[in-house]
């Protein structure tokens, strides 16, 4: 890797995506139990969720999260002022804006993706922030919409942004599809062209330029290190949350939370545990988040089965956990030995 790249000192080198239904407190909590230096997103807040409905249930994180940025969705820049304020007050690192989603329900409010066709009301919503808070405000977006598929046209959009005082853009390289597509299918049927990310960096090289979309290797994340300032992980962080566990060695240089899933599992059952007894908020809404925490071992299959029976709702975290690990050891142990014997085989 070359040190002399701006991004080894980047606060933006590594983060997990914000996801709507996924990266929720609770799930922020279970990634802070694999990587501290990793950056981590909320879901999508909308402005009009934040200015009229009930603050503490959107804006509630738990102090292990830092550093945690609030998403924001929105395109009225005094909303998005006004909602800036009160991700500040909260204590989030940075305020991020959403112009990258494509759903329709988001386009009808006038905002996410739709927004890049709309460069200068980005720029009044980001100057708007940045005139209320000290915090970083900072952009989401694609590098493109629909069929508008030249550089130039992202390359506009940036630098019109850039000209409000913007300084960090998180670019998921590929077009939004406006019609037509499903928001899952606009996750992954427009084409990644991580190129035209790679050339952003190289024309702005004073701005924050960090590459999200279909990064799944730690092999990956290290080969657009050399082309960019950070990288964004999404879905692979979620469905493989033990790879984070290696992160902050790799890629900060420092030791890392995690010494074994064991470890992880058991902090994470204690924590699930201390919040049932704390807000009778039940645990299964939070586990599923950890679900993937065994995958490729031995008995994982068998361990999730377990945590997702419906069965064992009404038990206490810490006896499913028992019930779950006996499982997997037993069928870990069974494995081992069988590898053993197909090693040493016994003389018949
Ligand atoms: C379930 C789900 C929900 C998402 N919700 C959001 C969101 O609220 N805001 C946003 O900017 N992107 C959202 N995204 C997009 C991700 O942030 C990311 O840009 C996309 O998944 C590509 O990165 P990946 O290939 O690493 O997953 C969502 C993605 C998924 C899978």
């Amino acid at each position: 890797m070359n040190a002399s790249l701006p991004s080894l000192s980047s606060p933006w080198r590594l983060s997990v995506a914000p996801m709507l239904d996924w990266t929720d407190s609770p799930c922020r909590v279970f990634h802070r139990l694999l990587t501290r230096q990793a950056r981590l997103y909320t879901e999508m807040v909308t402005t009009g969720a934040l200015l009229h409905g009930d603050v503490p249930r959107h804006l509630d994180y738990d102090a292990v999260e830092h550093p945690v940025a609030l998403q924001l969705g929105g395109s009225e820049p005094a909303d998005l002022a006004a909602c800036a304020r009160l991700a500040e007050k909260w204590g989030y690192d940075e305020v991020n804006l959403n112009c990258g989603c494509p759903s329709e329900r988001v386009q009808k409010g006038a905002f996410g993706a739709c927004l890049m066709a709309e460069p200068k009301l980005v720029a009044d919503g980001v100057k708007a922030m940045r005139d209320v808070v000290g915090i970083p405000v900072t952009v989401k977006h694609r590098i493109g919409i629909d069929r508008e598929e030249s550089y130039d046209f992202v390359r506009d959009f940036v630098g019109t942004i850039a000209e409000a005082g913007c300084e960090v853009f998180i670019v998921h390289a590929r077009n939004a599809w406006l019609q037509g597509l499903s928001p899952k299918e606009n996750r992954e049927i427009p084409p990644l062209r991580y190129e035209l990310v790679h050339q952003l960096k190289r024309e702005f090289p004073q701005l924050t330029i960090v590459l999200n979309g279909g990064v799944k290797s730690d092999e990956e994340i290290e080969r657009q290190l050399q082309h960019v300032d950070g990288v964004m992980v999404g879905r692979q962080a979620y469905h493989e949350p033990w790879q984070m566990a290696g992160w902050d060695q790799r890629f900060f240089g420092q030791a890392g939370p995690a010494e074994s899933r064991e470890q992880v599992e058991a902090a994470w059952v204690e924590w699930l545990d201390h919040r049932s007894q704390a807000t009778r908020r039940h645990w299964p809404q939070a586990m599923r988040h950890a679900l993937g925490l065994w995958n490729g071992e031995a008995g994982a299959r068998r361990w999730r089965q377990i945590w997702s029976d419906h069965k064992m709702k009404a038990l206490p975290a810490r006896e499913v956990a028992a019930l779950a690990d006996a499982a997997r050891r037993g069928i870990a142990a069974d494995a081992a030995e069988h590898q053993s014997s197909n090693r040493h085989p016994q003389p018949a």
